[in-house]
C-alpha cells in the first residue's frame, strides 16, 4: 500500500516536471519567436527608411554640399530633453537601432556643444552593425574637454571639431593630441560658426551625407538656414514639457516634410521625409 502510494506521489511529481519543463520550452521558444519578430520589425523599417533616404539622396540637387539628414528624438510635446544640459533617453531600444543604422549610412555625424557637454556621447554605432560616422563638433570658442568620449573612443576615426576665431589658440593642441582636427570657420554675426562656410568645408573633405542629431539650437540654426534635406523624427510617446527640439524658424520660410511616412518601432513612431521650405 505505501510502495503503491509513493509510486502514485512520484509519477504525480514527475508529471508536474514535465509540465515545467514542457513550459519552460514554449515559453523559450515564444520568447524566442517574439523577439525574432521584433528585430524583423525593426530591420524592415530600418531598411524602409534608408531606401527612402537613398531616393531622396538621388532626387535632390545639392549644389556641391553635403547631402543633409536632421534626425532628433522627441517627446510628444515636441521636446527633446527636460532642459538645456541634461540628458533624457527618450527612444526606445528598436529606435535607437534605427538611429545607429542612420548614422552607419552617412560619413559625418554633427552636434553641438551643448550636447557633448551634457550627454557626452560617443556617437557610434554599437546598436546597429557598421561604419561609425566622422564626428564634427559645433564648438565656436573650443569648450571640447579633451577627455571627451568622441576622442577616446576604441574605434579610429576623424574627429572634427569646428570653431571660430573666438577660441583661443591654446585650447586646440590637447584636442589635438588626441587626434581631434580643429576646423576654424566663419562666424556668424552672433558668433556662432557660419553653417554655410561649415557644409562647404566638410564638402572639400569629401563628405557626401551629413548626419545633424541636436540639439535644439543646432537644429533650429540648421532649419532657419534652410539647410536640410531629409528629417527623421523619433517621436516617444510621452510627455515632458521640456527643451523644444525646435525654436523660433522665420515667418514666411517654414520648413514642411513634403513627403512623410511612418513607422511604428515598439512604442515609438518614426516620421521621416524630404524637407521643403515655402511661405504656405
Ligand atoms: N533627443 C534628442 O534627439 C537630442 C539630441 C541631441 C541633444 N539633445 C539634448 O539637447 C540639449 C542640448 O541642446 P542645446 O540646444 O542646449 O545645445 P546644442 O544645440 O547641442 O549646442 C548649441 C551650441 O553649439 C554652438 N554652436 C556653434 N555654432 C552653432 C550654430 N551655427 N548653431 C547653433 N549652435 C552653434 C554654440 O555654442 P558656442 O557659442 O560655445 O559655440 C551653441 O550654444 C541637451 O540637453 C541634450 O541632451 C537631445
Amino acid at each position: 500500500m505505501r510502495r503503491r502510494l509513493l509510486r502514485r506521489h512520484a509519477s504525480s511529481r514527475l508529471s508536474s516536471a514535465h509540465e515545467g519543463i514542457v513550459a519552460a520550452v514554449v515559453s523559450a521558444i515564444l520568447g524566442d519567436f517574439l523577439s525574432n519578430l521584433q528585430s524583423k520589425t525593426t530591420a524592415d523599417v530600418v531598411a524602409r527608411v534608408l531606401e527612402e533616404l537613398d531616393e531622396n539622396e538621388r532626387r535632390r540637387t545639392t549644389n556641391g554640399r553635403p547631402f543633409v539628414t536632421l534626425a532628433w528624438a522627441q517627446s510628444l510635446d515636441g521636446s527633446i530633453a527636460l532642459e538645456p544640459g541634461q540628458r533624457f533617453a527618450l527612444s526606445g531600444s528598436e529606435s535607437l537601432a534605427l538611429t545607429h543604422a542612420l548614422r552607419a549610412s552617412h560619413d559625418a555625424i554633427l552636434v553641438g556643444i551643448d550636447t557633448l557637454l551634457a550627454d557626452d556621447p560617443e556617437l557610434g554605432v554599437r546598436h546597429w552593425s557598421g561604419r561609425w560616422p566622422e564626428p564634427v563638433v559645433l564648438d565656436s570658442r573650443l569648450r571640447t574637454p579633451p577627455t571627451a568620449r568622441l576622442l577616446t573612443a576604441s574605434v579610429p576615426r576623424s574627429v572634427r571639431i569646428v570653431c571660430t576665431a573666438a577660441a583661443d589658440e591654446a585650447l586646440g593642441p590637447p584636442l589635438m593630441a588626441r587626434g581631434a582636427q580643429i576646423l576654424r570657420l566663419n562666424a556668424w554675426p552672433n558668433g556662432w560658426v557660419d553653417l554655410d562656410a561649415l557644409v562647404h568645408a566638410l564638402a572639400e573633405m569629401g563628405v557626401k551625407r551629413l548626419m545633424v542629431e541636436g540639439g535644439a539650437k543646432v537644429l533650429t540654426s540648421f532649419l532657419r538656414a534652410e539647410l536640410g534635406d531629409y528629417a527623421v523624427v523619433t517621436v516617444a510617446p510621452r510627455l515632458l514639457g521640456g527643451l523644444s527640439a525646435v525654436g523660433p524658424l522665420q515667418e514666411g520660410r517654414l520648413p514642411r516634410f513634403a513627403s512623410t511616412s511612418s513607422h511604428q518601432l515598439a512604442d515609438d513612431f518614426i516620421l521621416s521625409g524630404a524637407l521643403r521650405w515655402g511661405s504656405s
